[in-house]
């Protein structure tokens, strides 16, 4: 299919048409009935679910049957650390903690160490190491409930996932990894071996696994599905996001690699202020008087974008910022500065809920309820 976009776990380039990108992945839209049915049970929807933040899915009605019957099932979301996470990287987690919240189920999450150290050339292994422990913090400042949450690093946790391992690997051929994730036959071992490593806490519990992720990381589900019966486990359920858009323009994915781009959890206030400012992407006019006239346009202007997808849960007061935009009442100023107190808030609380988060490391990787049982657990 041709298209000036493409998304894979490591790049998003071009405007991401999402409708498309469902035929290309084979994935369902999240219908306003599927939304319904949800609601029933959770009482109110979050607000990336109301708005289609987190648009696609595979067999997440099936999840929902299993729930109503009492059959249960398990969320499994992950991370390959890196040195400081952004904004964008917390969405998935964000919204992990809220399906948690709602449906009282077990939660895995894995950070992925290695593959980090193997796909970057310049890393070593301390450093990736380093970086899980950093991220970790991150992670656990989200709020995730320390009894049935599991966070785990494949170095550490790699004895007890190996058996399940070798025969997730061994049901992979080189040509069908190669040709998922486009290697190449200069790519390292590690790295051809890696997805067996992301798919085997699909099967970490014999229920179904919900996994709520960026869409960038459907692959590996794709080939998750194509196994998982054979070795008599449930085929993975996803639950997709749309990506955070770069600071700098509506196109592709914030991403690390171009910290202008983006917003780090670490960044002060006065360093969002200047980053907003002065490289958010605005869909207002050149002058005062042609935005007074024309109005902008908050479809492509990214302090818009960031509001609506996560910042500004209000949807009465989202609406009226749309409004107001798009009249021509509200400058960009005026919207940046809305996104700017919005971010320093939400930014403060996180850094002081990650201050906290250092007594809970041990509690989520070894000593919680669900930890201690996982640490006790081969799988096979
Ligand atoms: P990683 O570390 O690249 O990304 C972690 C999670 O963040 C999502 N994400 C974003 N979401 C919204 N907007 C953005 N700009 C943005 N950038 C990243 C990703 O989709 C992902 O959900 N291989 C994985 C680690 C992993 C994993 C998993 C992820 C292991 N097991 C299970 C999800 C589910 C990785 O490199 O993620």
């Amino acid at each position: 299919m041709s298209s000036n976009f493409s998304v894979t776990p490591w790049e998003v380039k071009g405007k991401v048409d999402y409708d498309k990108l469902i035929v290309q992945f084979g994935t369902q839209k999240i219908t306003p009935e599927l939304k319904e049915r949800i609601k029933k049970i959770t009482g109110d929807l979050d607000v990336m679910l109301r708005r289609d933040v987190f648009f696609s899915h595979r067999d997440l009605d099936l999840v929902i049957k299993d729930y109503e019957e009492g059959k249960g099932f398990f969320l499994y979301t992950g991370r390959a650390p890196s040195l400081g996470m952004h904004i964008g990287h917390l969405i998935p987690f964000i919204f992990t903690k809220w399906l948690q919240e709602k449906f009282k189920v077990n939660l895995y999450i894995e950070i992925t160490d290695d593959e980090k150290f193997m796909r970057n050339p310049e890393l070593t292994l301390d450093q990736t190491r380093q970086f899980a422990y950093d991220n970790i913090l991150d992670i656990i400042a989200v709020g995730f409930d320390p009894d049935r949450t599991f966070i785990f690093q494949d170095t550490e946790y790699i004895r007890n996932m190996y058996p399940l391992a070798t025969k997730v690997a061994k049901k992979l051929t080189f040509s069908e990894v190669r040709a998922t994730f486009g290697l190449e036959n200069s790519s390292n071992i590690g790295i051809i071996f890696y997805p067996a490593l992301q798919i085997v806490p699909t099967m970490f519990e014999k229920k179904r696994c919900l996994i709520p992720a960026g869409i960038d990381q459907d692959p590996y589900w794709r080939l998750q599905r194509d196994i998982a019966e054979s070795l008599g486990y449930y085929k993975a359920a996803q639950i997709q996001s749309k990506f955070l858009p770069p600071l700098t323009g509506p196109e592709g994915k914030m991403s690390s690699s171009n910290p202008e781009s983006a917003i780090y959890l670490t960044d002060d206030p006065k360093t969002v202020e200047r980053k907003i400012m002065k490289y958010a992407f605005s869909g207002g006019q050149p002058t005062i008087e042609l935005h007074k006239k024309y109005g902008g346009n908050p479809d492509i202007d990214v302090s818009f974008q960031w509001l609506y997808m996560f910042f500004e849960d209000d949807d009465n007061k989202i609406k009226k910022i749309e409004e107001d935009y798009r009249s021509g009442n509200m400058l960009t100023g005026e919207l940046k500065q809305i996104l700017v107190d919005k971010l320093n808030k939400f930014l403060e609380e996180h850094r002081a809920k990650r201050e906290e988060a250092k007594e809970l490391v041990n509690t989520f990787k070894h000593e919680g309820k669900l930890a201690k049982e996982m640490w006790n657990k081969i799988h096979e």
